[in-house]
């Protein structure tokens, strides 16, 4: 059991685990790009352990690039408006794979392919380590996840809880919450 701030939380997946669920998803990559070469997008913060793991895996020719979310303030009517930043790449003609975490309700991996979709890519398709199905709020066609996991909340392996927990090489189920 491990405590990050006021939660703790239980072992729910074990590193042995995700590595050989990486590598079955890598196996269809591997066939699905064999003579492509890819441009990997990999979403930081979350995903840089996943990335780091994935393509190491990856028997196709490709590049990898790092690009982050920034959340601005709208106005009242717009909200909050997500631009994506440090993606330098030009993408026309490109087989686009983004790399995430997890997907949980779906809503930033759509704003994401809203982002890219007027950029030309060639094709789009999404690689996450991990994904609630359950708490999808939004169509998304997601080719390549690693496991599905239900509603609660983790951490591990990159995927962090206010910023902590993002270095245990397992991942981690809450397992209660002290109010204060
Ligand atoms: P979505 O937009 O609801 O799909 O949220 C996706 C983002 O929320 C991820 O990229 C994570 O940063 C964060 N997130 C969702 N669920 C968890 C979780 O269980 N643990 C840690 N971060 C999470
Ligand atoms: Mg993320």
């Amino acid at each position: 059991m491990i405590r990050i701030k006021d939660l703790d939380f239980e072992v729910s997946i074990r590193h042995n685990e995700i590595e050989d669920s990486i590598s079955n998803i890598a196996e269809r990559m591997n066939q699905d790009y064999e003579d492509k070469c890819p441009l990997l997008l990999a979403i930081l913060n979350g995903s840089f352990i996943f990335a780091a793991d994935l393509v190491r895996h990856l028997t196709f020719e490709h590049e990898i690039q790092f690009a982050k979310f920034s959340s601005y303030q709208g106005t009242e009517s717009t909200g909050n408006v997500k631009e994506l930043i440090g993606l330098n790449v030009d993408i026309t003609d490109r087989d686009v794979i983004i790399v995430e975490d997890i997907i949980d309700t779906g809503k930033t991996m759509s704003t994401l392919l809203a982002n890219l979709k007027d950029r030309g890519a060639r094709s789009i398709e999404i690689a996450t380590l991990l994904m609630k199905p359950e708490k999808l709020t939004v169509d998304l066609d997601v080719k390549y996840c690693a496991i599905e996991i239900p509603n609660d909340f983790i951490v591990g392996y990159g995927l962090d809880y206010d910023g902590l927990g993002r270095q245990y090489p397992d991942i981690y189920t809450v397992i209660s919450h002290k109010e204060d």
